[in-house]
Formats: structure tokens, C-alpha cells, sequence
């Protein structure tokens, strides 16, 4: 906890800033049916406390269950230069009403996040307009490579992040000798986006002459992936670097990245765990489409197992908005990505509820997970001296989840009119309700997600 004066005499009197009584709290030993205090932003007291404790606040978690903060790495909140599709303000709020607590962002903003001004001017604008704590990637390319490992330590940079194949936007890294360069320089672990350029470039022309997006997943195939995964990992091992593999959709990746796990990290989205081809093209048409694309069901069925296997680290949700009319462009000329920061926990707890996930490895996939992989000082579980980050959920309520209810600029999602059983109640950052009773509450009050020495993690 935090060792000034005034907060030392709050725990000696037992009065705490926010008191969250009879809930089931989700901590490293397993789920308990404890009481949490926190003074000045920490977890200072757990276990029985409702008679022997006082707080300014009090949330009663009756019949909820308390999850340490869920923290999404991957969401593109499109600030600066593409703001008609996302900004900060809107992403940090559809976040905290999902029970999102923390972000990672991505560097395909409009300019692209390559160097310490850019990065400064992400988090000039997202102090005091964000509602959830925050770090931005750095992009790699070959105009900054030499110069990333200054860049990856700067404060408020969640790491590197590497295109290797063209999604959206200009970043790219396609070629060997660049991502050697890339991956040379530095020593956190870096995110990389594997699709082989060279082969999507070949087959873009069979996506051309189709017109349909249902091809979508054969212009990107299995191929396209995997040996961008293939060719990444290689370079990994002969640069000694850490990997952490985003948005894993095939089979085939899943059973090669689990004979690398020590040093490779893997990504699933919610979107490949909930969406199968060609179902999915046939219902949504474009709004479906991402990249990499949702594949078949088989390798749906991969990515689960890969689950229940160990293999998965994390799920990022991949937020990538676009507006209605973007996507609603004759394909290919539509852009990829759907929204995802709101609704990562609503599907997730969905899948809790089915019987497919279990409540303790979902925190292990989005708070545990996250925090371990990237070194995020303070966060993650439910432990005395950690940040009080919580989201609060019930694991009984249903809910339809609706367009209206998404707060993206681009306003839809692709599970507009889906019900699903769990739901998150309130989020709590540091001690303050970001989220109370459905509701946004108070000002935004994000701030930078601090990292570990990238050597010692
Ligand atoms: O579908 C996607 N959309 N995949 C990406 O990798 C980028 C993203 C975007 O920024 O729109």
C-alpha cells in the first residue's frame, strides 16, 4: 500500500477509502467469500470486515462475483487522425462498461505511433479524457528499428508491435532483414501481427475476382498465417527475443506455438472463439470480416483447446472500429475489424456460463495472464498491496447486448440482438467506481500503466 502518513492512519483506525462487502472474490487461491479494503488506490485488508472495519465508501458485491480488473492488450482506439471511427475518450468508456480496467493500444493511428512524439502526444490526450488506465504501443518499422530499444522503455509504452502482413493502415515490417533489425533491438516482449505479406499479396487478385467476403478466409489462408508464425518464431530464437503472437487463429499455429511456449506468448480474440465460417459471412456479410479472418470450425474448436491446453496467455479483444459505411463498401475495398472492448467480458462470461470456460481461467486469460506476459506493475490479482482494480460481475444476469448499447463512434457490433447470461455490474479503478450499477460514474480518471524492468520479467 501506499506508505504516506495519512493512509498509515486510515489502516491503524481500520477506515478505508471503499469497503467491498459479501461478494465472492476471485483471488490467487481461488474464489473466496471475503471483504476487500482499499486506502489510496490499494488493496490494504482482505477477509471478514463488514464489523470490523469503517469506509467513506461501500459497494455492496452481494451475489457478485469480484474479479481482479480485466485488462484488454489489444484495442486500435484510432486517436490521433481517425477519430470519425474511435477515439480515446469513447474507447475508455465502451471499456469501463464492458468492465474493462486497463488497454493496451495500437500504433495504426493516423500519424502511426513511431516515435517518443508521437507516443507523448497519445498520452497528452489521454490524460484526463481516458476512463480506464492505459499504455500505447510503439509500431516497429525499418525507420525506426535502430532506435526501439530507447523507444519500448519510454513510460506509458506497452511495447513494440510488428505488422508483418498489411491490415490497416501503412505499418509494415514484412522482410526478414528488417524484422531481424526490429527484433535485435530491444528486450520486452514484442507483439507481432503474423500474416505473410508476400503470399497475401499474391492472392489478393482470387479476392478481387470474388467480390464475396465469404473468400475472405481463403485470400488470408491457413498458409498465410502460419508462416508468418513460422518465420517470426525462427527470427525469436536466433535474436534471443520474447514473442507474444496476436489474434492466433489456426489450428495449425496453435499445435507449432505449443512447442515454443517459453518464449513465445499467444492471443486469442473473442471473435475467433465465438464466430465460425462460413456462418458468420453468411449472417454478418462484411461487418464479419477481420484480419486475420474467422476460420472455419475446426480451427474455432483449435483455439479452444488451445485454451483448455495451457497454450493461450491471453485474450485481447483486437477493438478495431470502422463506421457502418466503411464496412458496408463493396469487399475488398471494405475495411477489417469489428468493435470488441465492451463486449470481450459480456461473451466471455457467456461462455462461463455454458459450461466451456471456467471463471478461474477466464481471470487467468485477462487479468493474470496480461500482467504476467508484460510485466504490469501492481495489477492483475486480487492480493494486499496490489492496485484495486476490480470488475465486479454477475455471472446470472441476462442481458441482450444492442448497438445502442455499444459506446464506440463507429456505434455497432457484430452481436447486436445476442443474449447472453453474465454481466459486468461495476468496474473499479484504483479504488474509484469508473462503472457503478450499469452506469458510467464520475470524471474519466486513467493514467499510465507502469511495466516492470523488461530483464527482470
Ligand atoms: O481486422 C483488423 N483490423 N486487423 C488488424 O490487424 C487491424 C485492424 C484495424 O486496425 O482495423
Amino acid at each position: 500500500m501506499s506508505n504516506s502518513a495519512a493512509s498509515q492512519q486510515k489502516l491503524a483506525a481500520h477506515h478505508a477509502d471503499l469497503l467491498v462487502l459479501g461478494g465472492t472474490l476471485m483471488t490467487p487461491n481461488g474464489a473466496a467469500r471475503i471483504d476487500l479494503a482499499c486506502i489510496e488506490g490499494r488493496i490494504v485488508a482482505l477477509g471478514n470486515l463488514a464489523n470490523l472495519w469503517s469506509a467513506d465508501d461501500t459497494l455492496d458485491a452481494t451475489g457478485l462475483h469480484v474479479l481482479p480488473g480485466v485488462i484488454d492488450s489489444q484495442v486500435h482506439f484510432r486517436e490521433p487522425g481517425l477519430t470519425h471511427k474511435e477515439d480515446l475518450q469513447a474507447g475508455t468508456r465502451g471499456a469501463v462498461l464492458g468492465g474493462v480496467t486497463a488497454v493496451f493500444e495500437m500504433p495504426n493511428t493516423n500519424p502511426l505511433t513511431l516515435w517518443e512524439s508521437d507516443l507523448k502526444a497519445k498520452l497528452d490526450s489521454a490524460d484526463g479524457r481516458a476512463w480506464c488506465d492505459y499504455a500505447f504501443y510503439i509500431g516497429g518499422s525499418a525507420t525506426n528499428a535502430d532506435h526501439l530499444h530507447t523507444l519500448e522503455n519510454l513510460p506509458g509504452c506497452a511495447g513494440v508491435k510488428v505488422f508483418m502482413g498489411s491490415s490497416f493502415g501503412d505499418l509494415l515490417a514484412d522482410e526478414d532483414e528488417v524484422l531481424r533489425r526490429i527484433l535485435r533491438n530491444g528486450k520486452r516482449r514484442l507483439a507481432v501481427h503474423a500474416e505473410d505479406e508476400a503470399r497475401l499479396t499474391e492472392r489478393k487478385a482470387l479476392a478481387e475476382a470474388s467480390g464475396n467476403v465469404r473468400i475472405h478466409p481463403h485470400w488470408r489462408d491457413v498458409e498465410s498465417a502460419f508462416k508468418a508464425t513460422r518465420r517470426i518464431v525462427g527470427i525469436a530464437a536466433e535474436t534471443d527475443r520474447r514473442l507474444h503472437v496476436l489474434h492466433v487463429t489456426t489450428a495449425e499455429e496453435m499445435a507449432f506455438l505449443a512447442q515454443h511456449k517459453r518464449r513465445v506468448s499467444v492471443e486469442v480474440t473473442p471473435h475467433h472463439l465465438n464466430m465460425h465460417a462460413p456462418e458468420c459471412y453468411e449472417r454478418l456479410g462484411s461487418f464479419a470480416q477481420m484480419n486475420p479472418p474467422v476460420r472455419e470450425q475446426h480451427h474455432q474448436q483449435a483455439l479452444w483447446q488451445a485454451i483448455r491446453d495451457g497454450v493461450v496467455d491471453v485474450i485481447g479483444s483486437d477493438h478495431a472500429p470502422h463506421t457502418r459505411e466503411e464496412k458496408a463498401k463493396p469487399y475488398p475495398q471494405c475495411p477489417s475489424g469489428m468493435t470488441g472492448v465492451q463486449t470481450l467480458l459480456p461473451t466471455m462470461l457467456n461462455h462461463v456460463n455454458a459450461g466451456r470456460l471456467s471463471l478461474q481461467r477466464l481471470v487467468d486469460l485477462t487479468s493474470a495472464g496480461p500482467a504476467r506476459i508484460f510485466g504490469i506493475e501492481g495489477k492483475g490479482r486480487i492480493a494486499l498491496g496490489y492496485d484495486c482494480d476490480l470488475t465486479l460481475v454477475d455471472l446470472n444476469a441476462k442481458r441482450v447486448i444492442s448497438n445502442e448499447w455499444i459506446a464506440s463512434i463507429s456505434g455497432w457490433t457484430p452481436y447486436d440482438g445476442m443474449q447472453v447470461t453474465g454481466w459486468p455490474i461495476h468496474t473499479v479503478i484504483r479504488g474509484t467506481l469508473a462503472m457503478r450499477d450499469e452506469a458510467l460514474n464520475g470524471t474519466p480518471q486513467g493514467k499510465k500503466l507502469q511495466f516492470l524492468d523488461a530483464t527482470l520479467t
